[in-house]
């Protein structure tokens, strides 16, 4: 990736048109700070409400298999678990345009960690706050500890989240972070990780087409029946796993997201 990341354009899309609906799920008023003008001017329109549904239907009718609903629904699922873990400090690995650290009240000091492309595109376009420190790491290239360690990220009860990721990078990119993650991060820490169901990976919709055109195609997936050992030998006890469909229905949104694309969440042992 030599370009500020591309799918993290399109999540920070449907988050800010989520943030235009009457009874959206969350409200991120940073999402728009990040996206193109062409987009910018697509959230705009969608202030007018019959515009705004029509602009989802649109969306989700040239995307079927719900990448609109899911990012939406794993977005405020992510939101309710973080609430819930209550951590010393938060850990956005592949931050993207994420704005929980400026849109959560209260939120402790947050490490940003993300790919130098994006990372720099975002510290263009969003000011730099006292509690958020920005780490660069190219996660298949690079060490995660080691640049963890030069950052002096302490070793506190951590909540880390790692949201719309793993599906990007190696096999054995994730192995080696997952394992970096257990060993920097304080006791009783939570990682909270999305991966897509194998099965689905090498499917041909036009959401995977979307995302290879980019540049960004998918290259790592788990069976959920997997989950828990996978992580169980990487330091994690799994205590949820969840698709974004049925996170969606947590939420009573009758609209579709993907059952493929899945929420895990797990503590350090
Ligand atoms: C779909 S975006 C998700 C961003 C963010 N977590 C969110 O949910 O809004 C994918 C993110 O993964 C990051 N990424 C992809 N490959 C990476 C790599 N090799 N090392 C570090 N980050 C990477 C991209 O820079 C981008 O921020």
């Amino acid at each position: 990736m030599r370009t500020a990341s591309r799918t993290a354009e399109h999540v920070a899309l449907f988050r800010a048109l989520e943030t235009r609906r009457g009874r959206g799920l969350f409200r991120d008023p940073y999402a728009i700070l990040f996206l193109p003008p062409r987009y910018r001017w697509l959230v705009r329109a969608a202030t007018l409400p019959p515009l705004n549904h029509g602009i989802a239907r649109l969306i989700d009718h040239r995307y079927p298999g719900g990448p609109r609903r899911s990012a939406v629904a794993r977005t405020r699922f992510i939101d309710d678990l973080l609430a819930e873990a209550d951590p010393e400090q938060v850990l956005l690995l592949g931050a993207g345009y994420d704005s929980r650290a400026h849109r959560i009240p209260g939120i402790p000091t947050t490490y940003e960690v993300d790919h130098p492309a994006t990372q720099q595109a975002k510290r263009r376009r969003i000011r730099d706050r006292d509690h958020v420190h920005y780490i660069s790491v190219d996660l298949n290239e690079q060490s995660l500890a080691e640049a963890l360690r030069k950052a002096g990220f302490p070793r506190k009860r951590t909540a880390v989240i790692w949201e719309g990721v793993t599906n990007y990078l190696s096999e054995e990119a994730v192995d080696k972070t997952l394992r970096d993650l257990t060993a920097t991060t304080g006791k009783g820490s939570t990682v909270i990780l999305t991966y897509v169901d194998r099965a689905a990976l090498d499917d041909d919709t036009e959401w995977h087409r979307s995302v290879r055109r980019v540049g960004e195609p998918w290259t790592f997936g788990l069976h959920p029946n997997e989950v828990p050992a996978y992580l169980g030998e990487r330091g994690l006890v799994l205590r949820g796993d969840m698709s974004t469909q049925e996170a969606a229905r947590r939420y009573h949104t009758a609209e579709p997201a993907a059952g493929f694309y899945r929420i895990a969440w797990a503590v350090t042992d």
